[in-house]
């Protein structure tokens, strides 16, 4: 029996596919959800440009099990039910977690009324997903890291030989010139784990770090959240419910009246980096400091002399351009009422 040969057209489109796939970026990404994840997650499994092979979940803005049943909420949102989600480390190196509900309500996710996970997350540790995944990758794989940095610091120390095989670590966190969220020195995702950032830092493999000094200066348009109600999708409805509510908080205690989607913000970094400006420098984490512990140390001016470890940005040119091309990814994702 002949087999059915598939016509030019669709042997074009199966091509396309294919050669898109293999020009994309292939990422992992390392996730504590929260809102401004649920962006980044949404936006990374809707642009073309990077092939997420995993999310791996981490204790910070929920604990574990919130954590990663929001992933597999938010991969099953966005009609990719089948991209393995590995539960990871259920709490920081050596501090005590702290869940920040007070930020991003009950749920870690609130502002929309999520569908329950139909599956749960994927047999084996995180930790493991990311070794495995990273020494049978064809090509080295991107990290990107928008929670505590505890399953890549684990990943490293039980398999230091990942290492080469990692081409990037890009990771919401820290503020040098923007102080910090949580203290007036540190910020979120490195006070929870700085000893986990101070081992990425010190790992050797290309660093860029998306700080607050960099978010602060990418702010979401006022109103985004009514612009995003206007699309008729169920991916769009729920962004629109996560800004509202994501924003409420951070307007209240800034005094703002928009805020950005910090680990978004991150994901279009790697997207877009044409989009920002930073300086590649020594940088390093304040781990024993009374006042200062999670403050990422920036030596901006190299006086340190120190390696230049982190590409550390800390500029937007162009914020709308950013949120448009934000905007036009997440209103391609399938769901349609
Ligand atoms: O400080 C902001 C960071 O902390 C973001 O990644 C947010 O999701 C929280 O994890
Ligand atoms: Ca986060």
């Amino acid at each position: 029996m002949l087999r059915k040969r598939a016509k030019p057209v669709e042997m074009a489109a199966n091509n396309k596919q294919q050669e898109t796939k293999l020009a994309a970026i292939p990422v992992i990404i390392d996730t504590d959800p929260g809102q401004d994840d649920a962006f980044a997650i949404l936006l990374a499994l809707g642009a073309p440009d990077l092939d997420v092979l995993g999310l791996t979940t981490v204790a910070g803005n929920m604990g574990l099990e919130q954590t990663t049943d929001n992933a597999r909420r938010i991969v099953e949102l966005a009609g990719h039910a089948d991209l393995p989600v590995h539960a990871g480390c259920p709490r920081p190196l050596l501090r005590a977690p702290r869940p920040v509900p007070e930020i991003h309500g009950d749920t870690g996710i609130d502002g929309w009324n999520w569908a329950p996970a139909k599956t749960g997350p994927k047999e084996g540790h995180a930790v493991d997903f990311i070794i495995n995944t990273v020494l049978q990758s064809d090509r080295p794989v991107t990290l990107i890291a928008l929670g505590p940095q505890t399953n890549i610091a684990m990943a490293l120390r039980r398999a230091p030989h990942i290492a080469p095989r990692i081409a990037r670590i890009v990771f919401m966190g820290g503020g040098f010139f923007e102080g910090g969220n949580m203290t007036p020195a540190a910020e979120y995702n490195i006070l929870v784990d700085p000893e986990a950032a101070r081992i990425v830092l010190g790992s050797g493999i290309p660093v860029t770090a998306v700080p607050l000094d960099c978010t602060h200066a990418t702010p979401a348009p006022v109103n985004w959240s009514s612009k995003l109600a206007k699309y008729d999708t169920d991916v769009m409805l729920a962004c629109a419910g996560m800004m509202e509510f994501f924003e409420r908080y951070g307007n209240a205690k800034y005094g703002t009246k928009s805020r950005p989607l910090h680990d978004a913000v991150a994901v279009s970094a790697l997207l877009w980096p044409e989009l920002f400006e930073g300086r590649l420098c020594p940088v390093d984490i304040e781990c024993s400091g009374e006042l200062t512990t999670g403050m990422t140390v920036v030596d901006w001016l190299r006086q340190t002399g120190k390696t230049d470890n982190c590409l550390w940005l800390n500029a937007c040119k162009n914020i709308n351009e950013v949120y448009d091309r934000m905007e036009h990814v997440l209103r391609n994702l399938p769901y349609a009422h």
